[in-house]
């Protein structure tokens, strides 16, 4: 039998938890003890209650960080607090976001720590029900089209009223992966006119099934890459498709920015000059901001007006719809408990195809390649 532990996120501003009630009934009845800090789902209205209900134990943090032998989390852990206080040897599972936090990197290798990145799930169909980052994704674009619907200084949909005609919101989408393709849905639902543009030719087909409009490139070079993600593309290349979308973006009352390549900053495709020709009142809601943005003008964790337009770099949208935040990403970490702790015992099998992609630190080494080039650098500064 193995001790799992939830802890109480602690990154400001994060309301989502690693467990729920349903997914600790499904753990205990796997054969796992499950320890629940105190108060790990208040944000997502989550009662303790309800944990020891579902027959968990509330216990205190440090006593769950230092008994525990596998410990699911939402977010990065603290380097000094959360991470040193991981007992040695034990596993983590978490959203850990590896490049941003190279000193909770270093502390979990020093440990001795089994950390599975959940950013790191393979996406192949075998692992599909724990993408933590689909069902988080696909929150970010939902939320963003909310927030510059309630925003923007006019209606979505084509309206005929007796007072005349409101014409439709022209929506630009930039980015059509996970999140890009529910905005488009959202913002399709709400009546808006959609423009979608995206580097990989594969994105279309998707973008006008949902309704979309799909601004073409010259696409003399594929921005395909590895497993379905974008590659990075040449600057020319970038520049060229500036130009193309720059006069969409210039009629736009809404820009919604998703667009990211793997292990690179976000690519820059709202410049400020672009945002200098949009109409006054307009709305941009940057999801790339974390990585960097998307708009050169974008601030993270802000909103900001510039030349009239609003700006929002709101980070973690997923956390502000914390409910059924939580409810997907617990079922995706239940997902990967089953597969890496068969029968209610932890045994990480590093010959297998999900564990190996997934682990980021084992046995005192960083085991993810790009991390520890990252780490080599950072040492070599
Ligand atoms: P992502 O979050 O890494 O990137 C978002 C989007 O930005 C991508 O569509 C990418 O092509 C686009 N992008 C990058 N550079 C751009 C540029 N210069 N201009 C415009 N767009 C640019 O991608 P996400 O959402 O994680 O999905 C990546 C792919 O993986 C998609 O094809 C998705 O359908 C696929 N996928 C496959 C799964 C599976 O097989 N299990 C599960 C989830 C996604």
């Amino acid at each position: 039998m193995s001790t799992l532990f939830v802890p109480r996120e602690r990154r400001p501003g994060e309301a989502r938890v690693a467990a729920t009630p349903e997914t600790v009934k499904r753990l205990i009845k796997e054969g796992h003890a499950v320890w629940v800090e105190g108060g790990a789902g208040d944000g997502a209205h989550l009662a303790d209650a309800a944990y020891e209900a579902a027959g968990a134990r509330l216990v205190e943090a440090r006593a769950g960080w230092e008994g525990a032998e596998l410990v699911l989390k939402v977010g990065p852990l603290e380097p000094d607090g959360e991470a040193a206080l991981l007992r040695r040897g034990a596993a983590v599972i978490g959203l850990l976001a590896p490049h941003q936090n190279l000193p909770m990197v270093q502390t979990l290798a020093a440990r001795g720590a089994s950390a599975l990145s959940m950013e790191l799930v393979p996406r192949i169909t075998r692992a599909q029900k724990m993408d933590a980052l689909s069902s988080q994704a696909s929150i970010a674009g939902y939320k963003a089209v909310l927030l510059a619907a309630a925003e923007l200084d006019k209606y979505f949909p084509l309206l005929m009223t007796a007072a005349g005609t409101v014409q439709p919101a022209r929506v630009v989408v930039m980015g059509a992966g996970v999140a890009g393709l529910q905005a488009v849905a959202t913002a399709r639902r709400l009546g808006a006119v959609v423009e979608v543009t995206d580097i990989r030719p594969a994105a279309k087909e998707q973008v006008l099934s949902l309704g979309g409009r799909f601004i073409d490139l010259p696409m003399q070079e594929s921005g395909e890459g590895a497993g379905g993600y974008a590659r990075e593309v040449s600057a020319d290349f970038l520049r060229r498709q500036q130009e193309i979308v720059a006069n969409h973006v210039a009629a736009a009352d809404v820009v919604i920015t998703t667009a990211l390549v793997p292990g690179k900053p976000a690519p820059r495709l709202v410049t400020k000059e672009m945002v200098e020709r949009m109409r006054t009142g307009a709305v941009i809601v940057d999801l790339a901001v974390e990585q960097g943005g998307n708009c050169e003008l974008s601030v993270p964790g802000e909103e900001v007006v510039r030349h009239g337009v609003k700006i929002i770099g709101r980070p973690n949208l997923p956390s502000t719809v914390p409910g059924d935040a939580s409810m997907l990403y617990a079922r995706n970490v239940l997902e990967v408990v089953l597969h890496v702790a068969k029968g209610g015992t932890l045994q990480l099998d590093t010959a297998d195809e999900i564990v190996a992609a997934m682990l980021l630190t084992h046995g005192g080494e960083v085991l993810h390649g790009p991390t520890a080039e990252k780490l080599k650098e950072a040492r070599a500064c």
